[in-house]
């Protein structure tokens, strides 16, 4: 007989108990996966988000996904770095999965006072409203960037070194008040670390906008694919449904040994930006032709960026029960069907 999952039998208690979640973030990438994928298992949500990176279209297609548990939905448009909305917010949360930031290395590095200012005070704003509403679990998007200049791989997570850019600052600086905050006042909080994480929604357009769909945009629009660097430069990718899986084993994680702690949140594989790209025309080059001869243009590498990116998972397998779902190729599939869906029915 298969054994029952971890994650199959936290999915089964939702199922079966209602409970209320705030999700920050939820009009962004991760935040709209997570609230639709707790929509479907019955569960009731509030949004937060200010739509500084996010998009209202995320929303409406949470909507269209959910038929009738979108009345279980409600969302607040608001911005963490006020204490007084973050309070609303977490009126009556059992969980908080905190997502809300400012993402990107490069933007950080052009304009740290703004990356602060929602990173470290949005999430200390966040903090506190958490623990005074008695919230349950605290569970937060940290992130790979901690490891700055650490030369280990792969990346296991009590080894980190210098942050290289101030959004690096920021996320470690997440954990350190998640930290201090269980310490000086009991909170229950869990940090996942997520690496380079790809799939619906997570937006194509932008200065700051992520590898994957930046590259999918300018490959099914016939423009070049610019990689920085020699291109042997390697990240551990990462399918959204591993995440949304992470942060509900992190939510419902119920031995005390798991709560209070960072894990690393990746397929724990290392691919090369030139074997992204490779697979990449792959998988869409049947459809678009003009591909078959295409090929990346190579600029300078990008200051901030770490080398070689690649997660122990060791330990969120270990204590949350982790188990991902998607390698790089099966996410990739999902997520380039998702891309021409949409980046060709728009033009
Ligand atoms: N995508 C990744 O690969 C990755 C990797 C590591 C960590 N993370 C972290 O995961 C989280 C989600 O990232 P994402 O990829 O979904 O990015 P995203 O930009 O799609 O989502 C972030 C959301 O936060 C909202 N937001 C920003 N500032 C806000 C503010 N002041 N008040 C309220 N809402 C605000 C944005 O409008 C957006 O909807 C972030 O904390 C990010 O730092 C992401």
């Amino acid at each position: 007989m298969k054994a029952v999952s971890k994650f199959e039998e936290v999915r089964a208690h939702l199922r079966g108990r209602q409970y209320h979640w705030l999700v920050t973030g939820a009009a962004g990438f991760i935040g709209s996966n997570l609230a639709e994928a707790l929509l479907a298992l019955g569960q009731r949500v509030t949004g937060l988000d200010n739509f500084a990176t996010g998009h209202r279209h995320n929303l409406d297609q949470v909507r269209l996904a959910s038929g009738a548990a979108w009345d279980n939905f409600h969302f607040i448009e608001g911005d963490i770095r006020d204490v007084a909305t973050c309070r609303e917010a977490c009126t009556g949360a059992d969980f908080v999965l905190h997502e809300a930031a400012l993402g990107s290395v490069t933007r950080s590095i052009e304009d740290p006072l703004a990356t602060h200012a929602t990173n470290i005070t949005g999430f200390l704003n966040m903090l506190v409203a958490a623990r005074d509403a008695g919230v349950q679990r605290f569970v937060y998007a940290a992130s790979s960037s901690t490891y700055g200049d650490h030369p280990g791989l792969p990346k296991v997570e009590d080894q980190i070194g210098k942050p290289l850019s101030p959004y690096a600052v920021t996320k470690y600086a997440n954990e350190l008040y998640a930290e201090v905050f269980a310490r000086s006042y009991g909170t229950a909080s869990i940090g996942l670390r997520y690496f380079n994480v790809f799939g619906q929604r997570q937006d194509p357009e932008g200065a700051y906008a992520a590898v994957i769909p930046q590259w999918v945009a300018a490959m099914i629009g016939d423009r070049p694919v610019f990689i920085n660097g020699d291109g042997e430069t390697s990240r551990d990718f990462c399918y959204i449904d591993n995440v949304v899986q992470a942060n509900l084993l992190a939510a419902l994680a119920d031995s005390p040994e798991a709560v209070n702690r960072v894990y690393n949140v990746a397929a724990g594989e290392r691919t090369s930006l030139n074997g992204l790209y490779d697979m990449m025309r792959e998988l869409l080059q049947e459809r678009f032709p003009h591909l078959r001869q295409a090929a990346p243009q190579y600029k300078d590498f990008r200051a901030g960026d770490v080398r070689h990116s690649q997660a122990d998972i060791t330990r969120a397998r270990e204590l949350l029960g982790y188990a991902p779902t998607h390698r790089i190729g099966a996410g990739l599939q999902q997520a380039m069907q998702w891309y021409v869906q949409q980046l060709t029915s728009i033009r």
